[in-house]
């Protein structure tokens, strides 16, 4: 059988980084379920077709492709916005979750990251992480981030844009972000995505001894 690594938080929380650097070091396949919410986005984007019409974004997130999602494209700020704003659609979500939990069940492992991997997309996951930042870090780490590629950033304007994605992603009714009740929580306000790493390297090696 397979072997899950759900891992969830918050936006700008460092679980991409880490999710990568798992996945790279156990030989898995990674998914970043958030640009299937974004390549969904974009979709209806492209095409001029309005954010809040749900048969309509249903189709586009059902004709999503696993294998052509491109960070770079999708990591666009008002395709961010716009992917906040299909989220919160139930039959948006049900086509997206069926697609991720195909992927999770590939060999020899998989890691998967988002905000309801070890709610609903993957339950029975035998490693569960919950990374979160306290949202003043997170805003000034994607504020350095955006400084270091040579762009401008205006640090409240991202300060209050991390808090109303939270509210989004929070509040919503359908799979709201949380962790599940056996998640481990990694709190990286104090701590270097190296630690980090290091304390979930030690949670899933304990994990793979007892498969
Ligand atoms: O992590 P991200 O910024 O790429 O996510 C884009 C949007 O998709 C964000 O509003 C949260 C939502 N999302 C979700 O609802 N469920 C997931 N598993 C992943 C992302």
């Amino acid at each position: 059988m397979t072997f899950i690594i759900a891992i969830d938080g918050p936006a700008a929380a460092g679980k991409g980084t880490l999710s990568r650097q798992i996945a790279e070091l156990y030989g898995f396949h990674h998914l970043d379920t958030g640009l299937t919410y974004r390549a969904t986005a974009k979709a209806l984007l492209d095409a001029g077709l309005a954010l809040n019409d749900e048969a309509v974004a249903e189709r586009m997130a059902r004709e999503v492709d696993l294998g052509g999602l491109d960070r770079d494209v999708l990591s666009r700020h008002e395709v961010g916005e716009a992917a906040s704003k299909i989220a919160v659609m139930t039959p948006v979500r049900r086509a997206l979750v069926q697609a991720q939990r195909d992927f999770s069940r590939r060999e020899p492992g998989t890691v998967l990251d988002g905000r309801d991997i070890g709610t609903v997309v993957c339950p029975d996951a035998p490693v569960k992480l919950y990374v979160t930042a306290s949202p003043e870090v997170r805003a000034r780490r994607r504020h350095d981030e955006i400084l270091a590629k040579g762009g401008s950033a205006d640090f409240e304007a991202i300060f209050e844009d991390v808090k109303r994605r939270d509210e989004r992603d929070m509040g919503r009714a359908d799979s709201p972000l949380k962790p599940a009740d056996d998640a481990h929580l990694l709190d990286t306000s104090e701590m270097s995505i190296e630690a980090a790493f290091q304390a979930a390297r030690d949670i899933i090696d304990t994990a793979l001894t007892r498969k």
